[in-house]
C-alpha cells in the first residue's frame, strides 16, 4: 500500500461503498496472488547474429540465431516489423483486414551482412545483429531501433496455465517458428535525431509535447486530475516523432501494460557531437511488433486512418454546444436548464443525463420518480432542437432478479476469474459484474440493450468508467489482472484485455446503434479507449480539475489525441471540480467553442456551469462565443468530413504544415482549426493581450482585420470579450450567414498568391457521401479598398454560395 492508497482507504472508511471498495481491493489482491503465474528466474535474450533471410511479399523475414524479424511494407506505405514470429494479425487496432503487401518491395542484402528493404516512403536497414534503421527514401535517419531484448520467465500458474501473450497471433503467418514463452517481457530502445520532439501516447495532460520522463501504458481512472498526473484514461502506444529530417509515427501493437521513457537529445554538445533523442518501450508481455509511418504529418495521419480506421462522423448537432451535469436530479431541473438557454437566446444542441437519472445507478434503467416520462421529455426538447444524450457505464449491478443482470448471467457474458466465478467489483451501483466486451457474444448482447436507451428518447451515448474502473481502497482500481477474457476466442487475461476494454465496449455500442437505427450516424464518445477507437466515436477530457492548469491540460489532451488519430474530443468546460472564477469559466468556454466537442459539465458537488451563473458580463461574452460556434458550423462539418476521409484532426498543432519550424514545435498555447483558422486561447488569468507564434504566410486578426506576416511572433489583443483568432490569407471559410444559409467568408490572398477553400456540404445526418466542393481564391489589382478578390469553383461550376470578402 503506498501513500495514495492509504489516503484512498482512509477516505472510504465508514461508508457502505467504502467498505465494499475495501473488500473488493482485498479480493482482487487475493485472486491475483492465487491465479497469476509466479515468475521464477528469468533469462535475457537478444536476437544474436543474422543467419539468413527469405523474401516475402512486401519485404521478408530475416533470421537471427535466437529470433526472427518480419519486415512487411503495406500498400500505402506503412511498414510492419514483427519480432519472434509476430504477425500483424490479430489486432484490436487494425480496421478490418491487414493492408495488402506492396508488391513492388523487395528484401535485399546490405553491406556487412545486413539487409535492406527499399520502399517508396522509407528505407529500412536491418543490421546483422538486429538493429533496425528507418531512413527517409533519401537516406536520412529517422530512427534507429537497437536490437531488442527479452526476459523470459518460467511462469507457473494454478488453473489454466495462462494463455497470456497469445496476441502474437494464431493465423497461419502470425505464429510461426520462434514464438516464445508466453511470459516474455521485452525492451526496445530507440535513438532519434537530437532535435526530435515527441507527441502522442494517447491522452496526456502534462503538455502537448511529451517531456522527458516515463509514461505508463495502462488505462487508468486517476480521479480528478491535474497536469502532473499520468497515466489517464486513454493510453496508446502511438508516438509521433517530429524532427527537422522528418515526421514519423510508431505504433507498438501490444495491449499489455508497459512504459515508454523519453529523453530529448541535444545538438552540438562539446566538440560538435550530438546526443541523440532516446525512446525506450518496455512491455510486460505480448508481442514485439510495430508499425512505422513516415512523411508529412497530414500523410502520416492519413496512413494511420487507413490502417486503424476512419474517424466516425458525428451528426451535425454533436458539433454544436452541449451541456451536461452530474446531478440534474430530475426532469424539472433538466427543463429549467433547457429553458435557461432558450430564454437567453443561447444555442444549445444537447443535454447529457448522468448516472443520477438511473434507478439506483443501474445502467439501462430510469429513476421514474424523478424522470416520470423520459420519452416525453426527450420529444419536448427535441422539438426545440435539443437532443438528450445518455451516460452508459459498463458495470452491471450484481443483483439476481434484475433483468439486465439475469440475462447477462444466463447468456454467460460477464468476466469470470480463473476458477470460473463471475468477477465482482464495485462501481456506482454497488457490487457489480462486467461484460466481457472482448467476446463477440457479449458485444452483441450489450449492443442490443441500447434499444432501451433509444426507446427512452436518447440520441447518443456517453461511455464512462470503462478503463474499466472498479473502486478499490488500495491498489489498481480495476479488475483483477488474472480475470479471464475471451479475446475473440483466443482466451487470455486482464493483463492483455484491460487496455482494449473500452475500445471493445465502444465497438459494442457503435455496432448496436448501427443495427438499431441503420439510417443514422451513431453519436458515441467514451472516456477510455485505445488505438483505433476513432472508428466508433470520440472522447472527452474526463475529470479535469478546475483551475488554469486544468484549462491548459484540456488543450494538450485534445491536441495530443488528435495526433493519435482521435479527432473528436473536448474538455469539461469550466473543469469537473470546484468553482471556476468567472474569468476562468469564460476563458474555458471561449476555448471550448473552438474544440470539436464543446460541452459544459461538472461533478454534482461542483458549482454550476450554465453561462448565466457567472454574471452579466460573462453571459454576454459566452453568447458571443456560442454565436461564433454556430456561425462556424459549416466549417466544422467540413472538418468533421475531412477527418473522416483523411484522418486529419480538426484541431492541429501549429507545426502541422511546418514540422521543420522549431519555434512552432515548441508552441503549446495555440492551435490550428483546420487549415484556415489559428486560435490563440487565453490560458492564464488577467491576460488581455498575448503573443502568438505565426506559421509562414499572411494572417489576419479576424476581429481587427490587421494583417501579420509569418513566420514570426506577434502580439494581439485578447480582451475578455473574445480570444484571438487569425485567418490565413487566401482562406475561404464556409460559415452560416445571417439568413441561415452557408456563405464563404474570404480573406484576401497576399499579392501574387492564390488561396483556396473547401466545403463538404453535409446534411448533418445519414450516410450520404457529399462530394467536396473546392474553391480557388485570387486577388487582382490593389485599389484603395484593397485588391479585387475573385472566388472560382475548381470544377468550373458557378459558386453556389454568397461570397463575403473580409478586408483588413
Ligand atoms: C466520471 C466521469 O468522468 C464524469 O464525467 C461523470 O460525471 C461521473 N463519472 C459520474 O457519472
Amino acid at each position: 500500500m503506498d501513500a495514495r492508497d492509504l489516503v484512498r482507504s482512509v477516505k472510504v472508511v465508514g461508508t457502505a461503498q467504502g467498505a465494499r471498495a475495501l473488500r473488493s481491493a482485498w479480493r482482487r489482491r487475493r485472486t491475483d496472488a492465487r491465479a497469476l503465474p509466479r515468475v521464477g528466474a528469468e533469462r535475457a535474450r537478444t536476437p544474436g547474429g543474422a543467419t539468413g533471410a527469405e523474401p516475402r511479399p512486401g519485404g521478408g523475414v530475416i533470421r537471427f540465431e535466437r529470433s526472427s524479424l518480419w519486415v512487411r511494407v503495406a500498400v500505402g506505405g506503412a511498414v510492419f516489423f514483427g519480432w519472434d514470429g509476430a504477425g500483424p494479425e490479430p489486432s484490436y487496432a487494425l480496421a478490418g483486414a491487414c493492408p495488402e503487401p506492396d508488391p513492388r518491395v523487395d528484401l535485399e542484402p546490405d553491406k556487412d551482412g545486413g539487409w535492406r528493404v527499399v520502399s517508396e516512403r522509407m528505407l529500412v536497414i536491418v543490421s546483422r545483429y538486429g538493429a533496425v534503421e528507418i531512413r527517409t527514401p533519401g537516406g536520412v535517419l529517422l530512427r534507429r531501433d537497437l536490437p531488442p531484448r527479452w526476459w523470459e520467465g518460467e511462469g507457473t500458474q494454478e488453473g489454466d496455465g495462462g494463455q497470456a501473450g497469445t496476441d502474437a497471433g494464431t493465423g497461419p503467418e502470425a505464429r510461426e517458428e520462434g514464438a516464445r514463452s508466453a511470459y516474455a517481457r521485452w525492451l526496445q530502445r530507440t535513438e532519434l535525431p537530437p532535435d526530435a520532439h515527441f507527441f502522442g501516447l494517447g491522452g496526456r495532460a502534462s503538455g502537448l509535447r511529451l517531456r522527458e520522463g516515463t509514461y505508463r501504458l495502462w488505462n487508468t481512472d486517476p480521479g480528478p486530475f491535474s497536469p502532473g498526473q499520468d497515466p489517464l484514461y486513454i493510453t496508446m502506444p502511438v508516438l509521433m516523432g517530429v524532427a527537422d529530417v522528418g515526421t514519423h509515427l510508431v505504433f507498438h501493437d501490444n495491449t499489455w501494460d508497459g512504459h515508454v521513457s523519453l529523453r530529448e537529445g541535444e545538438e552540438g554538445l562539446g566538440s560538435g557531437h550530438d546526443r541523440p533523442g532516446r525512446c525506450e518501450v518496455r512491455m510486460s508481455g505480448g508481442p514485439l511488433r510495430y508499425w512505422v509511418l513516415a512523411g508529412p504529418p497530414a500523410r502520416v495521419l492519413h496512413g494511420w486512418a487507413a490502417l486503424t480506421g476512419s474517424p466516425a462522423l458525428p451528426p451535425r448537432w454533436a458539433l454544436g454546444h452541449q451541456h451536461a451535469r452530474w446531478g440534474f436530479g430530475s426532469a424539472r431541473e433538466v427543463r429549467r436548464v433547457a429553458e435557461g438557454y432558450r430564454a437567453r437566446g443561447l444555442p444549445l444542441r444537447a443535454l447529457h443525463l448522468d448516472i443520477d437519472h438511473y434507478r439506483g445507478h443501474r445502467v439501462f434503467t430510469v429513476d421514474e420518480g424523478h424522470f416520470p416520462d423520459l420519452p416525453g421529455l426527450a420529444a419536448e426538447l427535441r422539438g426545440r432542437g435539443v437532443r438528450l444524450v445518455s451516460i452508459v457505464d459498463p458495470a452491471v449491478k450484481a443483483e439476481p432478479g434484475w433483468t439486465v443482470y439475469d440475462d447477462g448471467a444466463s447468456a454467460d457474458v460477464f468476466v469470470r476469474d480463473g476458477r470460473g466465478r463471475e468477477v465482482r467489483g464495485v462501481v456506482w451501483p454497488g457490487v457489480s459484474v462486467f461484460p466481457d466486451f472482448t467476446d463477440p457474444r457479449a458485444r452483441k448482447w450489450w449492443g442490443e440493450l441500447y434499444a432501451e436507451r433509444l426507446a427512452q428518447g436518447f440520441a447518443g451515448v456517453w461511455h464512462d468508467m470503462n478503463e474499466p474502473t472498479s473502486f478499490a481502497a488500495f491498489g489498481d482500481p480495476t479488475l483483477p489482472l488474472s480475470a479471464r477474457h475471451a479475446l475473440e476466442g483466443r482466451g487470455g487475461d486482464h493483463r492483455e484485455a484491460h487496455n482494449v476494454y473500452a475500445l471493445t465496449m465502444a465497438r459494442a455500442g457503435y455496432e448496436g446503434l448501427r443495427g438499431l437505427v441503420p439510417e443514422q450516424r451513431p453519436f458515441l464518445f467514451s472516456r477510455s479507449g485505445w488505438a483505433g477507437m476513432q472508428r466508433y466515436g470520440g472522447t472527452w477530457s474526463g475529470d479535469v480539475e478546475t483551475g488554469w492548469e486544468g484549462l491548459r491540460a484540456s488543450l494538450s489532451l485534445v491536441l495530443g489525441l488528435g495526433l493519435c488519430g482521435v479527432p473528436y474530443s473536448g474538455p469539461d468546460v469550466g473543469g469537473f471540480t470546484g468553482h471556476p472564477s468567472p474569468e476562468l469559466y469564460l476563458r474555458w468556454f471561449q476555448l471550448g467553442a473552438y474544440l470539436p466537442l464543446f460541452r459544459t459539465h461538472a461533478a454534482k458537488w461542483a458549482g454550476r456551469r450554465e453561462p448565466w451563473e457567472f454574471g452579466d458580463e460573462v453571459l454576454d461574452h459566452a453568447r458571443t462565443a456560442l454565436a461564433e460556434r454556430e456561425r462556424l458550423m459549416p466549417y466544422l462539418m467540413t472538418l468533421a468530413q475531412l477527418a473522416h476521409r483523411t484522418g486529419a484532426p480538426y484541431v492541429r498543432p501549429l507545426w502541422w504544415q511546418h514540422p521543420r519550424d522549431r519555434e512552432l514545435r515548441e508552441c503549446e498555447d495555440a492551435f490550428l482549426l483546420g487549415d484556415a483558422l489559428l486560435v490563440a486561447p487565453v490560458l492564464a488569468p488577467g491576460v488581455r493581450a498575448r503573443t502568438v507564434r505565426l506559421p509562414a504566410g499572411r494572417w489576419y486578426d479576424t476581429a481587427t482585420g490587421t494583417a501579420y506576416e509569418g513566420p514570426g511572433t506577434v502580439r494581439v489583443e485578447a480582451p475578455l470579450s473574445r480570444v484571438p483568432v487569425l485567418a490565413r490569407a487566401g482562406a475561404a471559410v464556409p460559415v452560416t450567414g445571417r439568413d441561415g444559409s452557408t456563405e464563404l467568408e474570404v480573406w484576401p490572398p497576399a499579392s501574387g498568391r492564390t488561396g483556396s477553400g473547401l466545403v463538404i456540404p453535409d446534411p448533418g445526418e445519414g450516410w450520404d457521401r457529399p462530394p467536396p466542393e473546392r474553391f480557388t481564391v485570387r486577388a487582382y489589382g490593389g485599389g484603395e479598398r484593397g485588391p479585387r478578390v475573385v472566388v472560382e469553383r475548381e470544377d468550373g461550376e458557378p459558386v453556389p454560395y454568397r461570397v463575403r470578402v473580409r478586408r483588413g
